[in-house]
């Protein structure tokens, strides 16, 4: 991929095939044996490799960092936090409370909530959560959401090798190896934004259907988003076949608004989850909603059982309450909407100039780029979408010091730190990107 030599990064590599598997600790991190990436350093919204090449970073680390990376208004209560009072005891502190309070200032979805440690652990937590309520099975899905790294939902629509031109629907496949044929009994799976697909499954399923899990804004497939019509027909429909909502914000809690993206549409889910933005880059995630839903988790007979060993710890929940306190009290928020609008302006100068059709999907915190004429409205849409011209172009980006995901199902995250940025620079590496990679000399 990359055409500058990267020694450390390979020496590093080398090392790192020995001790794990695919030489990394998260399989999407592994980038081929020459182009994984060994980074040295964070600041704002720059990230520097091991070989001294450093990058403006629109992936931050898959849209945690809202603020920017080691920002001291978040690292400096965490330090007070561990040395002062400590990480981890298995009781409580007063800090949940704060956290839990923040939430609720700026969500209205939520009374009660569970702390958790990552994204896929509160979405585990929000879907048992939703059977013990509704003592139903069945979740529905939908094709081209992510809902994190646990089996149940390791079932994707194989989009990748569907013929777009047949009216057969795509397969529906295991992320990989060792994920149980059985795991997939509970899981139903609908395109976004086809209102009589959830007319179909409620009519075949409905008495099972214990909630339908969904990001309102799909920040794992190019930011491709629910109509405010078809949010409405979720909602309407949950509640009149007693099923929940449940919204996975992982992505969108606290940055696509303060409320997130159930407050820009104005329609609110039974149970929610967070993780990312809430914490800048600190492992923090929650899943909240109705009280009396949520009161399901308890010691009775028919109880929802919920916690963990790590839950809460002082390192989270510190670097929670200081970045959602910066995020309550200061414009952060329009900050990163105004650059990643202003960004957007100057791609689309980039790929007008080219000639190329284009489109931008999602809210300015964290849009996705589509190569085509229309805003896809579901996961089937993007497979029309030019995305070996948007991986050439992003391939040529990171080499010319612009780091984002090569795939345009993977957004752009913008932080409050790429305020700094220069846009004229970042034209100039935007033109020369696509000048290579529809071959323009
Ligand atoms: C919407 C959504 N849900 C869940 C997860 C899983 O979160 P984690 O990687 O913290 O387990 C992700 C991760 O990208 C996500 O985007």
């Amino acid at each position: 991929m990359t055409k500058k030599n990267k020694p450390n990064s390979n020496a590093l590599f080398k090392r790192a095939v020995n001790n794990m598997p695919l030489g990394v600790a998260d399989s999407y991190r592994y980038w081929g044996e020459e182009n994984t990436v060994f980074l040295s350093s964070m600041k704002g919204c720059t990230i520097t490799d091991c070989d001294e090449q450093t990058f403006v970073d629109f992936r931050l680390a898959y849209g945690p960092i809202i603020l920017g990376y080691r920002d001291e208004r978040v690292d400096n209560e965490v330090i007070n936090a561990i040395t002062q009072v400590g990480s981890i005891s298995g009781f409580s502190t007063g800090l949940d409370s704060d956290v839990v309070e923040l939430v609720k200032s700026l969500c209205p979805n939520i009374d009660k909530m569970r702390f958790s440690n990552s994204g896929t652990e509160a979405v585990i937590g929000a879907v048992r959560t939703a059977r013990g309520f509704t003592k139903r099975n069945k979740i529905v899905v939908v094709e081209g959401g992510f809902h994190g790294l646990h089996d149940e939902v390791m079932w994707k629509s194989d989009v990748d090798n569907w013929d777009a031109s047949t009216q057969e629907d795509p397969e529906i496949v295991p992320f990989g190896g060792g994920i149980p044929e059985s795991t997939r009994e509970h899981q139903v799976s609908v395109p976004l934004n086809d209102l009589d697909a959830i007319d179909a499954v409620f009519a075949k399923y409905g008495d099972d259907i214990a909630a339908i899990l969904i990001e309102p804004i799909m920040g794992n497939c190019g930011s491709i988003a629910s109509t405010q019509a078809y949010m409405q027909k979720l909602r309407d429909v949950c509640d009149n076949k007693g099923a929940l909502l449940i919204m996975d914000e992982v992505k969108t809690g606290f940055r696509v608004a303060k409320g997130g993206a159930q407050s820009l549409y104005g329609i609110y889910a039974d149970l929610t989850t967070y993780a990312k933005a809430m914490g800048n880059g600190y492992p923090v995630a929650a899943f909240g909603g109705r009280a009396e839903v949520m009161d399901t988790i308890s010691f009775a007979k028919d109880g929802v059982t919920h916690g963990g060993t790590y839950t809460a710890n002082m390192v989270a929940l510190s670097a929670a309450k200081a970045t959602l306190t910066v995020l309550k009290e200061t414009d952060a928020l329009e900050t990163i909407a105004r650059v990643g609008k202003e960004i957007q302006v100057v791609l689309s100068r980039v790929f007008t100039k080219f000639g190329v059709e284009h489109c931008f999907a999602g809210p300015d915190a964290m849009f996705g780029v589509h190569f085509g004429s229309k805003v896809p409205q579901n996961y089937r849409d993007w497979k029309q979408t030019n995305s070996d011209l948007y991986t050439q172009f992003a391939l040529n980006l990171i080499d010319n010091g612009v780091m984002l995901e090569p795939d345009s199902r993977e957004p752009w995250f913008i932080c409050e730190a790429h305020q700094t940025v220069d846009l004229k620079w970042l034209e100039q590496v935007a033109e020369q990107s696509m000048a290579d990679a529809i071959n323009v000399k």
